[in-house]
């Protein structure tokens, strides 16, 4: 079986305080860590804070890194970095970052593969805009998206897929049921047939988008959610019902 997956995006947010209160609740919930994975993803400056903080059951993520090798890229924060602070987890190809930063899909690719290729775990991001799925192509764009990861890597069990619609971003329009599972299954059926059967049935497949405390429960139902990456809701108390929504 696949592991449920819950994933805190905190973004561009929190003080040093917030930061504090946020953990100690996390640290205080009664989770269950042995059936869930719990992985928070505080801005960079805040990641070794959390890291001393948080229980050891759950775990940190960067919301980035950069594409290759250290050096000179100001700016920017390497996987070799993250490593060595002991960091497991990056987020990469965040809709924020494709739209807002001009990552394409090849370089979202290089990302992912130079960051496992350095012993990260990786939450790749994959989701269609508003645009494309009324367009009705919504199952050719996170298969694009999906294909220039696939052909930069061979081992997939460090990546746990994350199908956030942009739409669903932030909006309070979070996918329905339904909606997020047809997208799921279209992607694991995408990696049966292009990467293998044991892949497609071994990587979690994570939904993004509005995801609360109302809806986690019926969305976890769904055969191919196998888990969430959270925004919004992963900065409030609400985010522990989440963590539980599986159970
Ligand atoms: P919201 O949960 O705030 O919609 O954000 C989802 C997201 O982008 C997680 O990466």
């Amino acid at each position: 079986g696949r592991k449920f997956f819950v994933g805190g995006n905190w973004k561009c947010n929190g003080t040093i305080e917030e930061v504090k209160k946020i953990v100690s609740t996390l640290n205080d919930s009664k989770a269950p860590p042995q059936d869930v994975v719990v992985v928070v993803s505080p801005p960079f400056v805040f990641l070794p804070l959390v890291q001393s903080l948080l229980r050891p059951d759950f775990q940190v993520a960067a919301q980035n890194c950069w594409v290759k090798k250290g050096g000179a890229f100001t700016g920017e924060v390497s996987a070799e970095i993250l490593v060595n602070l002991g960091i497991p987890w990056v987020i990469l190809g965040h809709s924020e970052r494709r739209s807002l930063l001009g990552e394409s899909n090849e370089f979202v690719g290089d990302k992912v593969a130079y960051a496992l290729s350095q012993g990260l775990k990786v939450i790749a991001c994959v989701g269609e805009t508003l645009e494309q799925r009324e367009a009705g192509s919504t199952v050719d764009v996170v298969a694009a998206q999906t294909k220039a990861i696939a052909e930069r890597i061979s081992d997939w069990k460090n990546i746990v897929v994350a199908y956030e619609p942009v739409w669903a971003i932030g909006t309070g329009k979070v996918a329905t049921p339904d909606q997020a599972q047809e997208v799921h299954s279209e992607l694991r059926k995408w990696l049966t047939d292009n990467v293998n059967a044991e892949v497609a049935e071994s990587t979690r497949i994570i939904y993004g988008g509005s995801v609360n405390g109302a809806n986690s429960k019926e969305l976890a139902a769904q055969l191919d959610i196998d888990g969430f990456l959270v925004g919004g809701a992963s900065l409030k108390p609400e985010f522990v019902y989440i963590i539980n929504s599986a159970t």
